[in-house]
């Protein structure tokens, strides 16, 4: 059955990211600051001459000796069963012993996180490389002996910003179990369709935490998981549940006896356990992390150990440039492929000193981030244009009250504009600090675009050439390559595979193949990775110099303050409201958090009052997906616009609201009814059209 991911990307899609995004002009090149320059972890250009593209494979193997392996591998890259690639064959190696174990002897009393709770009253913690160990060897003994968890497990871990996140991360990796975190801000509903999918037996979460100056209970989203789980057949046998307050707890959810079990009363039987870590299979799964596609169902990218890890510690000292006495702070939630491989393991790899903020980065005022930088002496700083963007409307002189210090700045998940560039770089980075732009995505592991900080010149607005060893090129609808230097936009793609590329999508491997390889594949016998370009769902274009411009998705999906939500995901919830007959989703652009969902719908015959469904659609996409996927307005119209053959047009949808023009519509089967649609959202004299907001709270970066 053909998937309807592999097809043309804009196929059933009549909107895309690209086609409305903004076009910046291409600006100048700046040299890397001279100072950070002379610290750099590589400063010398002649590194790009050992990853050129006849070096492929070989060049990675500079990646995985940085790792500590049991057994060593025997060959770099097997691509017999291509695009299903096996990095490292033969190696094998444990996370966890990379991560911990093996920082013993030199590390022990280095903090590895430095944990800042959202109260501001409440002191910072600090876990030594020697206290992560022991912490993580206790809950893997736990889950091993009061939850049963083995190898090859999957364990769905639903946790906010604590310590306790990385700490069960470990556990499972040290016993060789998969670990499928859910972002905390996700409902329990959401997290529900995620342990079904992954066939997890166990659920690990935690009373409550701290968000925005509230003590939020948690717990009742696992129960509301647990259910919904149930409903798609799985059933969970444990929840492990943390407390936020060690002296109590922080919810007032049910307590389910057998199944709920209080983490805090259970660790002292473990006290001091010692689990050797399960040397794996470099090829065996270390994790699954779930991300929207253009279907509704979201999809369990699945990252093996070996070619994982060695991506993730490889490209942290290189475009990181993490050194041992750095003080790191990625502000990216754990709950995100970004935490995962550049707040857990690529810096724990590397033996770095992290902070781990719990809350809102402008909680209780805008000033709590450069007041937490400056007292903890950060010196990388790694976020999401989104927040840049917060910060800097929030208070645009704020960082120059503090002794901020940093060196290297680093940004993520979505393109910055170049004047929030040039305000990262020189309000926040005072002109001294390194900034790279990070192109990446969940599937990939690892960065994918970027400048070496050290080395390459900067240019606001471009993400930069293709990583060490990753071939980037721009191809349109025809496969043709489109040159650099053209100004024409295609779709972004990757010649040749990369050891941080996932393996397959969970218990779909049609649909990985499908979604993205199969269209612009060469010949589908082919056992050569020449035939296989990944296609990775994105616009972009490659300038005479090869850096790379995103534009974003050309799929169904919406980048959100730098993260996925898929428009079938916000459909389908929305059509659960009983009076809803049709709904359909598309991206309008936010000044803070880059894209918002908008909502149309039109209601079943004898609906009762328009406004309070469309608030029961707000109400149902946030119980169903979380806070993020918040529509900035819901729209109910008579009449959808439609083609003959009864396709909803998404595209005039999505002019309409971003005060476009619609283009031609005289194919459409009812071009009167996009008139009337015109008129509703944008009342006579009223341009631009100001949205009926379903939030107004501009401080939340949107990610709870
Ligand atoms: C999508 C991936 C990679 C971690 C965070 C997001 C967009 C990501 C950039 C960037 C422009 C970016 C792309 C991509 N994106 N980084 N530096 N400039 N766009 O991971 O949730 O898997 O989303 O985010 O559209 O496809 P993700």
């Amino acid at each position: 059955m053909p998937d309807p991911e592999g097809a043309a990307p804009n196929s059933g899609v009549d909107v895309s990211e690209a086609q409305i995004a903004v076009h910046w002009k291409e600006e100048e090149h700046l040299p890397p600051p001279a100072k950070f320059v002379s610290q750099a972890n590589v400063a010398d250009g002649s590194i790009r001459s050992r990853f050129t593209l006849d070096r492929f494979p070989d060049c990675f193997r500079e990646y995985a000796e940085l790792l500590s392996w049991e057994r060593r591998w025997h060959t770099t890259l097997d691509t017999e069963r291509a695009p299903f690639y096996r990095w490292f064959v033969g190696g094998r190696l444990n996370a966890s012993f990379n991560c911990l174990d093996r920082h013993l002897p030199h590390h022990a009393a280095k903090p590895a996180f430095l944990w800042v709770p959202e109260p501001e009253a409440e002191p910072v913690l600090a876990v030594t490389y020697r206290e992560l160990y022991e912490r993580v060897n206790e809950f893997a003994a736990l889950l091993r002996d009061r939850a049963g968890v083995r190898a090859g497990d999957r364990v769905t871990v639903h946790l906010p910003m604590v310590p306790e996140l990385p700490v069960t991360m470990l556990a499972c990796a040290r016993l060789g179990a998969i670990h499928s975190v859910v972002f905390g801000g996700f409902s329990g509903e959401a997290c529900g369709v995620r342990i079904a999918d992954s066939g997890s037996r166990v659920l690990v979460t935690i009373d409550g935490y701290y968000r925005g100056g509230k003590l939020l209970d948690h717990k009742a989203n696992a129960d509301l998981a647990v259910a919904a789980a149930a409903r798609e057949g799985q059933r969970v046998d444990h929840v492990l549940v943390w407390r936020r307050r060690p002296e109590e707890r922080s919810t007032s959810a049910p307590w389910v006896e057998g199944r709920d079990l209080d983490v805090v009363t259970e660790l002292p039987r473990f006290r001091g356990a010692e689990v050797p870590p399960v040397p794996m299979e470099s090829e065996a799964p270390l994790f699954l992390m779930y991300t929207s596609g253009t279907t509704g169902r979201p999809k369990g990218c699945q990252h093996g150990t070996g070619g994982y890890l060695a991506y993730a510690v490889g490209t942290s000292r290189i475009y990181q440039d993490l050194h041992p006495e750095d003080v790191y702070w990625c502000l990216a939630d754990i709950g995100w492929i970004t935490g995962h491989t550049y707040i857990v393991y690529g810096p724990l790899a590397l033996a770095t000193t992290s902070v781990l903020y719990e809350g809102l980065p402008t909680f209780p005022d805008p000033a709590r981030i450069w007041r937490i930088a400056e007292r903890l002496g950060v010196t990388i700083l790694h976020t999401s244009p989104t927040t840049i963007r917060l910060l800097r409307k929030a208070d645009p002189e704020g960082p120059r009250r503090f002794d901020l210090r940093f060196k290297h700045l680093t940004t993520v998940g979505e393109p910055i504009e170049p004047d929030v560039w040039r305000w990262y770089f020189e309000v926040v980075g005072g002109g001294r600090a390194a900034v790279v732009d990070t192109w990446w995505q969940t599937e990939t592991g690892g960065v994918l675009c970027s400048t070496i900080p050290g080395v390459d010149p900067m240019k606001p607005g471009s993400a930069g050439p293709g990583a060490l060893g990753v071939h980037p090129v721009i191809l349109d609808d025809h496969g043709a390559e489109v040159p650099p230097g053209t100004g024409r936009a295609g779709n972004l793609c990757i010649r040749n595979p990369w050891p941080g590329i996932f393996q397959t999508i969970w218990g779909d491997p049609e649909r990985f193949v499908a979604t993205y390889f199969r269209r612009f594949n060469r010949d589908p016998t082919s056992r050569d990775w020449q035939d296989w370009p990944y296609f990775a769902g994105d616009g972009a274009t490659e300038s005479s110099d090869g850096y790379f411009r995103i534009l974003g998705r050309v799929d169904d999906v919406i980048n959100v303050a730098g993260h996925r939500l898929g428009t079938k995901e916000i459909e389908s919830a929305c059509l659960t409201v009983r009076e809803v007959a049709e709904a359909a989703v598309v991206p309008v652009h936010d000044e803070l958090r880059g894209r918002r969902p908008e909502i149309y719908i039109s209601l079943k015959p004898g609906a009762s009052d328009p406004g309070q469904v469309a608030s029961a659609v707000a109400r149902a996409v946030e119980e169903q997906i979380g806070k993020i996927a918040r529509p900035s307005a819901v729209r109910v119209v008579a009449d959808m616009p439609k083609t003959r053959s009864g396709k909803i047009m998404r595209r005039v949808l999505g002019a309409i609201s971003n005060s476009l023009d619609v283009g031609d519509i005289t194919t459409l089967a009812n071009p009167e009814a996009v008139a009337a649609i015109q008129a509703l959202v944008r009342p006579a004299g009223s341009s631009p059209p100001r949205p009926s907001r379903t939030d107004g709270d501009a401080a939340d970066p949107g990610d709870r």
